[in-house]
């Protein structure tokens, strides 16, 4: 463990950079990332800027020359080539663009999504049946997964449906905080020649991970979960080598063809949360970035993770092996409906908890710490569940 993922006064100070308002615990920071204060702040002037100066300042020194330097540091962020990262507005953007563009695809091939995506990528997928002709395979994971168990999944659909080119892989799904084997299965896609997107949207902050280790040329992510930056910004990811195999997008003509920022639409983009990015960089990297900050939320999560998964009534979702889970667990009172459950935890015990459906164990009970939840705001929430997990068995 990373040396200060329990220590509770460090991450109290770091906490004294987020305002926040009174009210419930928040475990549902897995929607989007506070700012600090001084991102805040920065962001503000900006906008203040931008309105003031209009075009003027935007034609005259944002385009010319510091969205330069912002796409350079972005691409340091995942240590990639500014060349193979184009700025989008959110992951959503990123990854429909992306599956949109691919030009890999011929009437009669099969494309794979599993029970564990994002629903906006499911629907872009199950959406190249008609654009494409394609045939939309959809998988759904064991319940409980298993490292093994989740990479023979894909090696049987592979095996199973020879005509597949195409699949999305979410690295982190949003339904259970489930880290997926993504080496593993891409290395496997790579040998039915079956070409991977990568959702990284949960995972860009929260996970170290390098793309060309992973075997990832295609990925969406955005910036606002995990990094710390203002909402309305995310981006792309086409590996160099693999930017002929996505079209630029509609007819898009503001950039060469040769150019990765042709693949997404050209658009006005929210110049003052672009200009606030370097503050954004500079302060992940100043937390300790993806390693500390995801070990503190995997910290707490093993808190209340430990102590919950042994009662009765009570059942935890997502497995405990280390290469497969992160901050983000869910967990279900057996035999109870999650929403009513959900409510209780929030009306009885002022914990904020979200739940999520769609994935073969039903609906369940989603919780994300952040990064200004401490050990007492976890040990609520063990006592929350010890309670109503007797009340849920009885
Ligand atoms: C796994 C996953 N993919 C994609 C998205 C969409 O991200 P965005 O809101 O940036 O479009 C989310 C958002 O919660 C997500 O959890």
């Amino acid at each position: 463990m990373p040396r200060h993922a329990d220590n509770e006064r460090h991450w109290q100070v770091i906490a004294q950079r987020y305002e926040l308002e009174p009210g419930p615990i928040n475990l549902e920071n897995g929607y989007f990332g506070r700012m600090s204060r001084w991102v805040q702040a920065r962001y503000l002037e900006h906008v203040a800027l931008i309105n003031r100066s209009n075009s003027l300042y935007v034609r005259q020194q944002f385009e010319q020359g510091e969205q330069v330097e912002l796409r350079r540091q972005l691409a340091g962020l995942i240590d990639v080539a500014p060349e193979a990262v184009a700025f989008t507005r959110n992951a959503t953007e990123a990854l429909q663009s992306l599956i949109r563009n691919y030009n890999g695809l011929r009437p009669g091939d099969q494309v794979l999504i599993s029970d564990l995506e994002y629903d906006t990528v499911k629907g872009a997928m199950r959406w190249l049946a008609n654009a494409r002709g394609v045939e939309v395979i959809e998988l759904s994971h064991t319940h409980p997964a298993s490292f093994d168990s989740l990479v023979q999944t894909y090696r049987d659909a592979f095996v199973q449906y020879p005509r597949l080119k195409l699949m999305a892989l979410t690295h982190v799904t949003h339904r259970t905080g489930l880290v997926m084997p993504v080496e593993a299965i891409a290395k496997a896609a790579r040998a039915h020649d079956v070409d991977v997107i990568l959702d990284g949207a949960h995972a860009l902050g929260q996970i170290e991970f390098n793309l060309a280790q992973l075997g990832i040329q295609f990925a969406g992510f955005n910036l606002h979960k995990w990094i710390g930056a203002p909402l309305t910004l995310g981006f792309l990811y086409i590996a160099p080598e693999r930017l002929a195999d996505i079209d630029p997008d509609m007819g898009e003509f503001h950039y060469p063809a040769n150019d990765v920022r042709a693949r997404t639409s050209y658009s006005t983009p929210n110049f003052a949360a672009l200009m606030t990015l370097p503050l954004v960089f500079e302060e992940h990297h100043a937390l300790g970035g993806s390693l500390a900050k995801g070990a503190r939320v995997k910290y707490l999560r093993d808190l209340w993770v430990g102590q919950v998964r042994g009662l009765p009534g009570i059942e935890v979702l997502t497995p405990d092996d280390p290469r497969l889970y992160c901050g983000i667990t869910a967990f279900k009172f057996t035999g109870r409906d999650q929403q009513v459950m959900a409510d209780r935890l929030l009306k009885d015990y002022g914990l904020f908890t979200t739940t999520r459906v769609g994935a073969a164990f039903g609906t369940c009970i989603r919780v994300t710490p952040g990064l200004v939840t401490s050990a007492a705001d976890i040990q609520v929430l063990v006592n929350a569940i010890t309670e109503l997990s007797t009340l849920s068995h009885t």
